[in-house]
C-alpha cells in the first residue's frame, strides 16, 4: 500500500501515501500524497498558544463568579496550564470597580469558608448556596443572552472581592490572567477617562496580583452596543495613555497590553485595527482579534464539516497579517477570542464532538500561518461553546484541548496531503508539529500529526519506509455515549473520557501501533498520531 518516498533536495522529504479506499480501488485506484517536513521548523509558538477565555459576563451578577472558586473547575483549568485566561467580552466596556462595594452573599460566604487566608486554600460554598446557584443560573443565562441579542446592556459594579476570585481562579490554576477595562468610560466624548481604571489598577498593585490587560471589547460595535462611536486613532491614543499608566506602577511596568480586540475584520473593521495600529501600535505588545465561523441561531451540522467554511479563515488572518505589516511589522498577532459559533454558540452543535472539528482545524491553520495565541470562547460560562458545562463537566472540546496540550509542541513543521490532480485535499487536513518536549514519554525529534477526516468514509495511511520501522502511538477522538457527531462526551482509543475524581483527570493514555501499522481515521473523526523516534531535525 505504500509506495514510495522520494527525496526532494535539501530539507524536504515526499511521503507517497495509497489511500486505502473501497470505492476508489475499485474504480482503479487512486493515490493521495502527503508531503511532510522534518528539517525545518516554520513558526516557534508561545507556549501559551492554546488559551482559554472567560466571559465577562459571568460577573453580570457578580455572585456567578463563585461557581471560578469550585475546586473541580480548577482541577480543570489546571489540566491546559500554561495558557492565558482573558477576562472580557461584550460585558467589559459595562463593568465599574468600586473598592468600597459590599460583595455579594456568595462571594463573603467562599471567602469565610475556610480560616486560612492564602489564595490558593481549597474553598467550597455551603452545598445549599451551590445548589441555589446552580438552579438559578439558566435563567441568569437566558438574561444574558437575551440581553445580547437586543443589544440592551447595564451597568454592573464589581467589589475587590469578584477581583479576588478571578485572579485566584487564574493564578491557582496555573493560568496567566488578562483582565480588560472598560473603555466607555469617556470624559465626554473624547478621550477614555482612566478613574476607574486606576482604582483597579491601585488594588490589584496592593495585592501583588500580577497581570496583564486589555482596554475595551469589540470597538467596531461602541456604536450598536452603546451609541458611542470612537475612531481607531482615538483608541490608539487610549492606549498610550493606558501604557503610560501601566508604567507608572512598579508591578506592570512590564505586563503586557493587547488590543484592540476587533471583531470580525470585515472592510470598516480593517480600516480601524489600521488605523489604531497607526496611532498606538507602539504601546501593544500583541494585536488582537476575533473570529468565528458561523451564527449559533443559523448554523448547521453540515457547516462544522464543511472544508470552504473552514478555510474561510486563512483569507482573514491573511488580512490581519497584512495590516499589521504595514503598520507595526513583526508585532504578535492573536486571536484574542475564537470559538465556532457567535452569539454565544450553537446549542447542540458547539458542545458536542462535531465542534471539534472547527476548533483542531483552527488550532492548526493558526499556527501554521504564525497566529502566536489562540483564545478559546469560552472555559466556562454562557452558552454552548464553552468547554467544560455548566454542571461542571467537562465537554468534548475541553479533552481535545487537553490532548493537544499534551502532544503538540511549539514548533511547527509541514505536512500536505493532496488529492490525486496535485491539489491539496481539502477534505482531509493534516497538520504537523514537533512533540511536546515536556510530554515524558516522549523525546526530541519525535513528531505529532493531527488529522482530521470530513469524508464519510474510512480513510487509511501508512507511513513510508522512510518512517516505516517507527512506533506510532494513536490517539483517536469519536463520539461516545451513542455514535453520533452531536455527542456530548468523547471517547479517546475506545474507552470514554471522564474525570477520575474532582481533583483528578484521567490518564490520556496511547494505543501503541507496531511498525508498518495503517493509521486509520474513521468517517467524520479526528486524531493525534505521535511518531516516535522520528529524528526530524528540526525538533532536536
Ligand atoms: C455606565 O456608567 C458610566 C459611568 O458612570 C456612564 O457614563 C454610562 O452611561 C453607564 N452606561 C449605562 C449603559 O448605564
Ligand atoms: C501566581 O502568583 C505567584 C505569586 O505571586 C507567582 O509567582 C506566579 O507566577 C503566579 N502564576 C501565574 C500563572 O501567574
Ligand atoms: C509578572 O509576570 C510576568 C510574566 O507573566 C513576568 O515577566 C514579570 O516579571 C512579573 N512581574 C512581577 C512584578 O512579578
Ligand atoms: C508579513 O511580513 C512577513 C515578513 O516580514 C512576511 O513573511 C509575510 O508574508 C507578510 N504577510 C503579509 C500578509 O503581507
Ligand atoms: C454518511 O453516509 C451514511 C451512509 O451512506 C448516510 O446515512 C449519512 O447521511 C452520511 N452522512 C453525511 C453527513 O453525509
Ligand atoms: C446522542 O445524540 C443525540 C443526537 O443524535 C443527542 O441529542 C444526545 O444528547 C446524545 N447523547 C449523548 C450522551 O451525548
Amino acid at each position: 500500500m505504500i509506495v514510495a518516498w522520494q527525496s526532494r533536495g535539501m530539507g524536504e522529504i515526499a511521503l507517497f501515501l495509497l489511500l486505502l479506499n473501497g470505492r476508489m480501488l475499485m474504480t482503479g485506484g487512486s493515490s493521495a500524497e502527503l508531503k511532510v517536513e522534518l528539517q525545518q521548523a516554520g513558526a516557534q509558538l508561545n507556549p501559551q498558544f492554546l488559551s482559554v477565555t472567560i466571559d465577562a459576563s459571568l460577573a453580570s451578577d457578580p455572585k456567578y463568579m463563585t461557581f471560578l472558586g469550585s475546586p473541580k473547575l480548577r482541577t480543570l483549568a489546571k489540566g491546559l496550564s500554561p495558557a492565558y485566561l482573558r477576562f472580557g467580552g461584550t460585558k467589559t466596556d459595562f463593568l465599574l470597580f468600586d473598592p468600597n462595594t459590599e460583595p455579594s452573599l456568595e462571594e463573603k460566604l467562599y471567602w469565610e469558608s475556610q480560616t486560612s487566608p492564602g489564595l490558593c486554600e481549597k474553598r467550597y460554598l455551603p452545598l445549599a448556596v451551590e445548589k441555589n446557584l446552580k438552579t438559578q443560573w439558566p435563567f441568569q443565562e437566558q438574561q444574558i443572552l437575551k440581553d445580547q441579542l437586543q443589544k440592551k446592556f447595564k451597568n454592573t459594579t464589581i467589589s475587590r472581592s469578584t477581583v479576588d476570585l478571578l485572579y485566584s481562579f487564574a493564578n491557582c490554576s496555573g493560568l496567566s490572567l488578562i483582565f480588560g477595562l472598560n473603555a466607555l468610560l469617556r470624559k465626554g466624548n473624547s478621550q477614555w477617562d482612566s478613574s476607574n481604571a486606576k482604582l483597579l489598577l491601585n488594588y490589584c498593585a496592593s495585592k501583588q496580583y500580577n497581570l496583564s490587560w486589555e482596554l475595551g471589547n469589540e470597538p467596531n460595535s461602541f456604536r450598536k452596543k452603546a451609541g458611542i462611536y470612537i475612531d481607531g486613532s482615538q483608541l490608539g491614543q487610549d492606549f498610550v495613555q493606558l501604557h503610560k499608566l501601566l508604567s507608572s506602577y512598579s508591578i506592570f511596568r512590564s505586563s503586557g497590553l493587547y488590543g484592540p480586540d476587533v471583531g470580525q475584520p470585515r472592510k470598516k473593521t480593517q480600516k480601524l485595527l489600521q488605523s489604531f495600529l497607526k496611532a498606538g501600535g507602539n504601546a501593544i505588545s500583541s494585536v488582537t482579534w476575533h473570529h468565528y465561523y458561523v451564527n449559533g441561531r443559523t448554523a448547521s451540522e453540515k457547516d462544522f464539516l464543511n472544508p470552504i467554511v473552514l478555510d474561510g479563515l486563512i483569507l482573514m488572518i491573511k488580512n490581519v497579517f497584512q495590516i499589521v505589516n504595514e503598520t507595526v511589522p513583526n508585532r504578535k498577532v492573536w486571536l484574542g477570542e475564537t470559538s465556532s459559533a457567535y452569539g454565544g454558540g450553537s446549542p447542540g452543535l458547539s458542545n458536542t464532538y462535531i465542534d471539534g472539528f472547527m476548533w483542531l482545524d483552527k488550532l492548526g491553520l493558526s499556527a501554521t500561518l504564525g497566529i502566536d495565541i489562540v483564545m478559546r470562547q469560552t472555559f466556562f460560562g454562557t452558552g454552548a461553546y464553552n468547554l467544560v458545562d455548566a454542571n461542571l463537566e467537562p465537554l468534548p472540546d475541553y479533552w481535545l484541548s487537553l490532548i493537544y496540550k499534551k502532544l503538540v509542541g511549539s514548533k511547527v513543521l509541514k505536512a500536505t496531503i493532496s488529492s490525486t490532480d496535485g491539489t491539496d485535499d481539502k477534505k482531509l487536513r493534516a497538520y504537523l508539529h514537533c512533540t511536546n518536549s515536556n510530554h515524558p514519554k516522549y523525546s526530541a525529534g519525535d513528531i505529532t500529526l493531527f488529522v482530521l477526516n470530513l469524508y464519510n468514509g474510512t480513510r487509511n495511511f501508512q507511513l513510508p519506509s522512510s518512517l516505516s520501522s517507527k512506533y506510532v502511538d494513536e490517539y483517536l477522538l469519536r463520539p461516545a455515549g451513542n455514535a453520533s457527531l452531536l455527542s456530548r462526551s468523547v471517547q479517546l482509543n475506545g474507552r470514554a473520557l471522564k474525570m477520575v475524581d474532582d481533583e483528578t483527570l484521567p490518564t490520556i493514555a496511547e494505543k501503541s501501533l507496531s511498525p508498518r501499522s495503517f493509521l486509520k481515521l474513521p468517517a467524520f473523526s479526528y486524531g493525534f498520531f505521535v511518531i516516535r523516534d522520528a529524528k526530524a531535525t528540526a525538533c532536536i
